[in-house]
C-alpha cells in the first residue's frame, strides 16, 4: 500500500474523509499527538487500526467528534462529565461515560467495555475533518504499538508508512501530551495528559486516583519506550550518554531552555524520537512534577521502566 500525504486544504480533507468512510485508515493532527482514524462504526476498519499498529486487542480505543452535541450521540453524559466537557472541549481531555442507546459503534472500538472514551480535539484540521466526515473516528495515536507517540507528519511515515491510507499534514502537535483520561464513578483520573488534574479538579471539587485493576491499559509501564535505556532525575550526564535537558544548562538536547513546562510537553515526544535515533542510553535532568509536569513524568517513567 502506498501512504498518501494530504495536505489540510479542502481537497486533502474532503479525501481524507473519502478514505474513512471507504474503511481505510487516516492518520491526523490533533493538538495533542497524530491519532491514526478510522470510522468506529465499522468494525473491519478498527481492526485494520490494531494490525497497522501491532496493538494488543483488550486496548479500547478513544472516539473523536467534532462536538459535545455528537459526542452525545455516543455517550450518556451526566452532570459532572458534562460540566467537564463544556469546560475543557475542544480540548486534550478523553472522558469515559457508558454507551449511549443505539450507538452504533464497533465493540472492537471498546474493547467489549459498556462504556467509551470520547474526545473533541481542538485543532483546525481534525474539526475540519471530523465536520466533513460526519461521524466518529476511533484513533489511537498514529505509533507502532510499543513505540513513542508521533508529534509531526514524519514520525508517523516512519512508523506506519506503506500500512495506512494516509496521513493529513496538520504540522506539529502543540500539546505534545496525550490527552488527560478521566472516568467512573466516583471520577477518577484514568491518565495524565494535557489537562493538569489541577484544573479538572478545580470543576469537580475532587478528583480519585485509580486503583490497580485499571482499565485505562495506557496505564502499562513500558507504553511509552523508546529503544534506548533512559534514566530519569539525572544531574548529569555518564560516559555514553546523551542528555536530555529541562531548563538552564548544558546538554544534549533541551526540553524547555527557560524550564517552561508547557514547551517541554510540546517537545517531550520529539527530543526522545531524535535521540533515540542516535542509538545511545539517554538521561534526563529532574523535571517539576507540577502541572504539565505530572504528566511529563509519568511518561518518562514509563519510557525508563524495564522491559
Ligand atoms: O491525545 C490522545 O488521547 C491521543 C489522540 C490521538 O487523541 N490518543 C491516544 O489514544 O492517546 P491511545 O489509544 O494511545 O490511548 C487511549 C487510551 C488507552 O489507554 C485506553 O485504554 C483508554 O484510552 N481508553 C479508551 N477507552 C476506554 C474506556 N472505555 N475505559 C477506560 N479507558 C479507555
Ligand atoms: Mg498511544
Amino acid at each position: 500500500m502506498e501512504t498518501q500525504l494530504l495536505a489540510s486544504d479542502p481537497a486533502g480533507i474532503a479525501r481524507a474523509a473519502e478514505i474513512l468512510s471507504a474503511g481505510g485508515l487516516v492518520a491526523f493532527a490533533t493538538e495533542t499527538v497524530y491519532g491514526l482514524g478510522a470510522d468506529a462504526r465499522n468494525g473491519e476498519a478498527v481492526a485494520r487500526v490494531y494490525a497497522a499498529k501491532g496493538r494488543p486487542s483488550f486496548n479500547p480505543l478513544i472516539v473523536h467528534v467534532a462536538d459535545l452535541e455528537m459526542a452525545q450521540r455516543y455517550g450518556a453524559f451526566d452532570k459532572q462529565s458534562l460540566a467537564l466537557a463544556q469546560e475543557f472541549w475542544p480540548g486534550p481531555l478523553s472522558i469515559v461515560v457508558p454507551l449511549a442507546p443505539n450507538h452504533g459503534l464497533s465493540s472492537l472500538v471498546t474493547a467489549g467495555l459498556q462504556t467509551v472514551a470520547l474526545r473533541v480535539p481542538a485543532h483546525s484540521g481534525a474539526s475540519a475533518l471530523l465536520a466533513q466526515f460526519d461521524g466518529p473516528v476511533a484513533a489511537p495515536s498514529a505509533n507502532p504499538s510499543g513505540r513513542i507517540s508521533p508529534t509531526t507528519p514524519e514520525h508517523v511515515m516512519t512508523g506506519l508508512q506503506g500500512k495506512i491510507d494516509a496521513v493529513l499534514d496538520g504540522g506539529t502537535c502543540i500539546v505534545g501530551l496525550e490527552s488527560t483520561i478521566i472516568g467512573g464513578a466516583p471520577l477518577a483520573l484514568l491518565r495524565q495528559g494535557g489537562v493538569p488534574q489541577e484544573k479538572i479538579i478545580q470543576i469537580t471539587g475532587s478528583l480519585a486516583q485509580a486503583g490497580p485493576d485499571i482499565t485505562s491499559p495506557g496505564q502499562l509501564a513500558s507504553h511509552y519506550a523508546p529503544r534506548a535505556a533512559l534514566r530519569l532525575n539525572a544531574e548529569s550526564k555518564q560516559k555514553g550518554e546523551l542528555l536530555l535537558g529541562f531548563g538552564p544548562g548544558l546538554c544534549d538536547l533541551n526540553l524547555s531552555p527557560t524550564g517552561d513546562l508547557a514547551e517541554a510537553a510540546a517537545n517531550l515526544f520529539a527530543h526522545l524520537h531524535t535521540l533515540d535515533a542516535m542509538n545511545k542510553p539517554i538521561a534526563v535532568t529532574p523535571i517539576p512534577d507540577t502541572g504539565l509536569g505530572a504528566a511529563i513524568n509519568d511518561r518518562l517513567k514509563r519510557a525508563a521502566a524495564p522491559r
